[in-house]
């Protein structure tokens, strides 16, 4: 996994510069137009590693006149990891549903497995492993019940089915809770099980819907661990995220969706390069003190109804311009993080990373936190 990423990291390099520099803001400046890149780079890759086990070319989806994709292109490379990065609502579960034979796509050229997606629906059925947003556990059923069930449905003899369900239960560190029903598992044992269900009749591509959402640090430090393991054994991973530290963890290349597109795509080193230091956000106790400081403060954006500041955190020199304009008396709480998706969108878009569906930006409600 290692090797394989010092791999494909170096195969970048050459593409890196043409990709951050090809980033041109649209002059139209409506908010789905925020950058645009070329997709030069999968190519090269492809051709490296031998195969595409993911190609997506020109993906439109809508749902009566909502325009949910609107031209997406994306490659994946075999035994690659792919992160599909984007804020509630961008698409992610629809780009996996389509690519998963889930959804019907209104229009584009989709290969999964190198089989259509519309033409060849069964192939690629045959072909990967889904692990979807929601659990597609029975919560009625055991542990080991749920990995028999799914044997079954991937038609592994009896014998077989006994192997690699025990397997499993053992490698998802599952055997003692085999014969409670599911309903008594906490959540990450919820989601190890998902996965194990998913690895079941042993895909070569596996796409990952937001696998860790809801899990506690070390639960997804673990997930993490079961996928790193699947990629070393030459698994290709499309995962969605609205991590960007799970998709630093895990991908060897991030797509940013926003506005049905994908608007920037790299490494995680490429992405988190334009947001080098994270970001400042002062809380204020008045709105007063805010606006004042936000006056003199142009690059920062603040929050009226929260009173909140937040400043991008470009070192020591942008820190003490800041502190030089805080009142102790109008500030209770001051935080310097790390990049996170806003910080990602804020760089590459100009605009943070906002809600499609109204549903609530789980970025905002963990700053929150
Ligand atoms: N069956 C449907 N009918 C109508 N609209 C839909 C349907 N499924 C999804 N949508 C809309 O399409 C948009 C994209 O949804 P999708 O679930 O793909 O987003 P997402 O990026 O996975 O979001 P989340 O992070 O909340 O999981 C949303 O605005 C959603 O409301
Ligand atoms: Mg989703």
């Amino acid at each position: 996994m290692v090797q394989d990423r010092h791999c494909l990291d170096c195969i970048d390099l050459g593409h890196q510069l043409m990709e951050l520099v090809t980033a041109t803001r649209s002059a139209a400046g409506s908010k789905d137009k925020g950058l645009t890149l070329t997709h030069g780079q999968p190519s090269s890759m492809v051709r490296m590693s031998g195969k595409t086990a993911i190609s997506v070319a020109g993906l439109h989806k809508g749902y009566g006149d909502h325009d949910v994709l609107t031209g997406v292109d994306l490659e994946v490379p075999e035994g690659s990891v792919y992160a599909l990065l984007g804020p509630n609502g961008s698409g992610k579960t629809t780009v996996v549903n389509i690519c998963s034979t889930l959804l019907t796509p209104d229009a584009g050229e989709i290969r999964v497995s190198g089989y259509d997606v519309q033409r060849e629906s069964d192939q690629v059925r045959r072909s990967i492993g889904v692990t979807g947003q929601f659990s597609a556990i029975d919560d009625y059923h055991t542990g080991r019940e749920n990995l028999k069930l799914m044997a079954d449905l991937n038609h592994l003899d009896r014998g077989r089915a006994k192997t690699v369900v025990e397997g499993l239960l053992e490698r998802f560190e599952l055997a003692d809770a085999a014969d409670r029903r599911a309903q008594t598992y906490s959540g990450g044992m919820k989601r190890r099980l998902d996965l194990a269900m998913t690895l079941i009749g042993s895909p070569r591509l596996i796409f990952l819907d937001e696998p860790t959402t809801g899990l506690d640090p070390r639960s997804r430090r673990e997930l993490w661990q079961i996928v790193r393991e699947q990629v070393a054994d030459g698994v290709t991973v499309l995962l969605t995220t609205q991590h960007l530290d799970e998709a630093d963890q895990l991908a060897h290349r991030v797509g940013l969706l926003d506005g049905g597109r994908i608007i920037a795509e790299g490494t995680p080193a490429q992405l988190k390069s334009r947001v080098p230091g994270g970001h400042v956000e002062v809380q204020f106790t008045n709105a007063a003190a805010l606006s004042e400081v936000a006056a003199v403060l142009p690059e920062a954006t603040s929050d009226p109804d929260a009173l909140t500041l937040r400043m991008a955190n470009d070192g020591v020199a942008s820190l003490r311009r800041l502190l030089d304009r805080l009142d102790d008396d109008a500030v209770t709480d001051l935080t310097v993080q790390s990049a996170d998706l806003d910080d990602v969108f804020l760089a590459l878009t100009g605009h943070a990373a906002e809600t499609r569906d109204g549903a609530e930006d789980e970025t905002k409600l963990e700053r929150a936190r």
